[in-house]
């Protein structure tokens, strides 16, 4: 495997488009969820650079948290808590310019400003949420949210 991925462009989709075909010869063979969740999200920080790149696993009635790159977090999210468990709850995105502004948000970090979280779908249920955190306000807009969709729709088959 490669020791390092790379990147060059700096304008943002061109970023994910480059991230994709690393992502799927890094991931694309290997069958072990947690594996490739660690990777997944060492591929993100190495192409955002964001503060926390996570994932929360549904387990029972709770978000339980997954591989990551950042500092520590919350272990584990209530249903319908948070943004998180909002986005479990309604099944949605949620893009949130500023975490002070979304009521309940859960503050892991107080260096955390802005957020998005999408769920990830296997069986047509919601198997887990890929929580990004940035220390900028507005940190992710629209075209982060889409492209990300787009790659959990491909990464939900290695999970
Ligand atoms: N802020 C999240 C909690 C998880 S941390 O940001 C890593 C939330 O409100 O669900």
């Amino acid at each position: 495997m490669a020791e390092q991925l790379f990147f060059q462009s700096t304008d943002k989709l061109s970023r994910y488009a480059e991230l994709r075909p690393q992502l799927e010869a890094l991931i694309g063979s290997e069958t072990d969820a947690v594996a490739n969740m660690a990777n997944f999200c060492a591929a993100l920080q190495a192409a955002f650079g964001w503060f926390w790149i996570g994932f929360y696993i549904v387990r029972e009635e709770q978000l339980v948290l997954g591989p990551f790159q950042g500092p520590i977090a919350c272990t584990r999210i209530h249903f319908g808590k948070g943004v998180c468990g909002t986005a479990w709850a309604q099944q949605k995105s949620q893009l949130v310019p500023d975490v002070e502004a979304f009521p309940g948000h859960i503050a892991c970090s107080s260096l955390s400003k802005s957020e998005l979280v999408v769920p990830i779908f296997k069986d047509q249920q919601v198997w887990g949420v890929l929580d990004l955190d940035s220390k900028e306000l507005g940190g992710f807009d629209l075209t982060d949210q889409e492209e990300i969709e787009k790659l959990m729709t491909w990464f939900a088959a290695f999970l």
